[in-house]
């Protein structure tokens, strides 16, 4: 038995994945690989074939989430934690259109997703925000987490998960390099995300100085 896609509400939409709501519950979201972009062979259709042909092709995202995810409930293990300001993966479902899966879903203030990229656009950024920021870095520093592609529609807020204002990493996380030297070293790690993070919130710095409509932003 597959879900059908075509019943599921959508919910957002980056380069690869498309998200969905889940049908039977309200707190979790459903992850697929956008199947335009999947070639015969698994892989990504604009990567070389060899690359397409490698290991997990396109589901090395999923790979990479799974394996951060199992590291930081590793290192946690005598604290019991199992929540991490990085999404929550819960498992897979079949789809027909691939695999699914399945998430935390993480809702803004008003029942909305909400990225950093679309608070920054509407220049709604506040001081509860920039505070939020500054401690979402701190904390992935603290906890070892490797961003392999973090962008800033990746970061997501919310005020719901620990009723406090937070932001929540749902995509570009884990180690892609091919010796994994970010996983290796807590050091390393800790460069590049101050790296990113300067990066990010310079972009952020952009947008609040152009803001957009809101209604810009939100459309699909
Ligand atoms: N856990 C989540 N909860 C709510 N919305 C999400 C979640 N994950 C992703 N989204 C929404 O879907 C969009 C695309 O998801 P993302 O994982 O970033 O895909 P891609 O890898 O294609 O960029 C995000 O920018 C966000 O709007
Ligand atoms: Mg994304």
């Amino acid at each position: 038995m597959y879900l059908k896609i075509e019943n599921l509400k959508l919910i957002g939409q980056g380069c690869s994945k498309i998200v969905y709501q889940h049908p039977d519950d309200q707190n979790k979201i459903i992850k697929i690989m956008n199947p335009q972009r999947v070639s015969i062979h698994g892989g990504f259709k604009n990567h070389s074939k060899m690359k397409q042909r490698f290991a997990q092709g396109i589901y090395r995202h999923f790979r990479r989430e799974l394996i951060q995810y199992l590291q930081l409930c590793k290192v946690n293990y005598q604290k019991n934690q199992f929540t991490f300001p990085v999404e929550t993966p819960y498992g897979f479902i079949h789809t027909d259109q691939g695999l699914g899966l399945i998430a935390e879903k993480i809702v803004g203030p008003e029942e909305k997703s909400l990225t950093l990229e679309q608070l920054a656009r509407t220049g709604q950024i506040q001081d509860k925000h920039l505070k939020a920021l500054d401690e979402f870095f701190d904390a992935c520093c603290d906890l070892h987490i490797v961003f392999a592609e973090v962008n800033i529609a990746g970061i997501m807020y919310t005020e719901h998960r620990n009723h406090k204002p937070e932001f929540v990493l749902v995509d570009g996380m884990g180690e892609k390099l091919f010796i994994p030297l970010r996983a290796m070293f807590k050091s390393i790690n800790t460069r590049n995300v101050r790296k990113v993070e300067k990066d990010i919130k310079q972009k952020m710095r952009q947008m609040m100085e152009a803001p957009l409509a809101s209604e810009q932003v939100f459309v699909q």
